[in-house]
């Protein structure tokens, strides 16, 4: 099969790298990929919200003869590249728009969530800054102000303090910083525990469970200092994972209690969910809520997940789009994996780019170590650094300690000007 992956992060590569152990598949394109990807896919140069960028992806599908396209993040699958695609009778692994908008809109989610009891933070909507003041001012702190839109991962803002909340709810409605994305908020109650990452495959009638995994989201270690793309993943979440067939507590519960009414939910209104779906949960003292949704596979947790995957994910995505989910056994490795961004200096605020990176070679070169490329290209032969977050070094071990260890001495081996990474990926878990 031909296969084309749309993206070009971290989450694309380990994609491009599980998807090129099929079986199934001879050749990889990757619409725009990165340096890495370059030396396992072909790259293609047609970058997502370029002008017209679909309908030059299915004149790329149709004149390569592609026979199945994967979607790595969240932005054309809102911008309807699925229905497109099957317009033009290709196939493609993703939800359509009506079922995208689990993501795309926070809004949505949450009224989702209510009329199917879904169990989530309560809330309240607005459409105008003066309401969500009076609001605020009325409830307990600390707040959460959501822009319902999609804001690259920025409109999500903890309010501890009356003037944030009220800064942040200015910022976004009266200064719409995130422009359409935040004509409508939502203010949230704050929930505390721990937040797991718990994804799945679906073909939208069954819903077979992913490793889970843990994010770590601030730049900083113990979680210090601002919100991030994601510096660091781990999977499996301890104490939870599918392995067992009779289930643990916590995963029969996620499955009844969230996962299966989700894509129950979404087939009984009209909107057919195919593809992954991730649930961001928090651990609460009152079981496990649903923080937010995405459509797609997270970024880092892609890559701490894919690599203990046992079954072919070429195989996986078939049976997804063909209905037949429940007619195939997907199996995982009885290992941990960790994964550790390495990101240029200064990230997630301004930061350096092509700076010359040294040692990928021989921490490639490590067994049980994989490293995926994020921001990298290449200049005169040479990988540089393209982007704030730079290279996922993931290492795979019989538990998290042993996968910690072998992925801080792999990226001990890598070097660029003003490299920064945590120290402290996976401790949640060990200690
Ligand atoms: P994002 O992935 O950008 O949507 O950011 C969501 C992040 O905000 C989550 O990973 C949580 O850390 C945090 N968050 C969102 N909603 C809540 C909530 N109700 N209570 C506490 N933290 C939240
Ligand atoms: N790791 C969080 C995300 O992919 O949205």
């Amino acid at each position: 099969m031909k296969i084309l992956v749309i993206g070009s992060g971290g989450r694309e590569h380990a994609i491009c790298w599980k998807l090129k152990q099929s079986k199934l598949v001879d050749t990889i394109y990757c619409a725009p990929g990165n340096d890495g990807i370059g030396q396992i896919a072909e790259c293609v140069n047609i970058i997502p919200g370029s002008p017209e960028y679909i309908q030059r992806l299915i004149h790329f599908a149709q004149a390569n003869k592609i026979d199945l396209t994967v979607v790595g993040s969240e932005a054309p699958l809102a911008d309807g590249i699925v229905d497109h695609f099957h317009e033009a009778n290709l196939k493609i692994f993703g939800p359509s728009k009506d079922a995208a908008i689990l993501e795309a809109s926070k809004v949505f989610a949450k009224r989702f969530m209510s009329r199917n009891s879904i169990p989530t933070a309560g809330f309240q909507v607005f459409k105008d800054a003066q309401s969500a003041i009076e609001y605020v001012m009325s409830v307990p702190l600390p707040v959460v102000v959501k822009a319902d839109g999609l804001a690259a991962g920025k409109g999500v803002i903890i309010c501890s303090r009356i003037e944030e909340a009220i800064a942040a709810i200015n910022m976004i409605m009266v200064e719409h910083i995130f422009g359409e994305a935040g004509r409508q908020i939502i203010i949230e109650e704050c929930l505390t525990g721990e937040e797991v990452s718990v994804l799945a495959f679906t073909d939208g009638e069954h819903a077979v469970q992913m490793v889970s995994a843990q994010d770590h989201k601030r730049i900083f270690d113990h979680d210090k200092g601002p919100n991030t793309g994601g510096m660091g993943a781990y999977a499996p979440y301890p104490g939870f994972t599918p392995q067992q067939p009779e289930g643990l507590p916590l995963y029969d519960l996620i499955q009844k209690d969230i996962l299966e009414p989700t894509i129950c939910g979404l087939r009984e209104e009209g909107r057919k969910y195919v593809g992954v779906i991730y649930l961001g949960l928090m651990l609460t003292k009152n079981g496990p809520k649903v923080l937010e949704y995405n459509i797609r596979f997270g970024d880092p947790e892609c890559q701490a997940i894919l690599p203990l995957l046992e079954t072919d994910l070429v195989e996986i995505m078939l049976a997804c789009m063909e209905n037949r989910l429940n007619d195939i056994h997907i199996t995982w490795k009885h290992l941990s994996a960790l994964c550790i961004v390495l990101a240029s200096g200064g990230y997630p605020a301004s930061y350096k780019k092509n700076l010359p990176i040294t040692g990928l070679d021989e921490a490639n070169a490590m067994k049980d170590v994989a490293i995926f490329h994020a921001g990298t290209s290449i200049a005169d032969g040479q990988t540089v650094t393209s982007g704030g977050r730079v290279l996922n070094v993931v290492a795979c071990g019989k538990d998290i300690c042993e996968a910690k260890k072998l992925a801080y001495e792999a990226a001990a081996l890598i070097r660029f000007d003003d490299m920064h990474y945590r120290k402290d990926i996976g401790d949640r878990a060990i200690k």
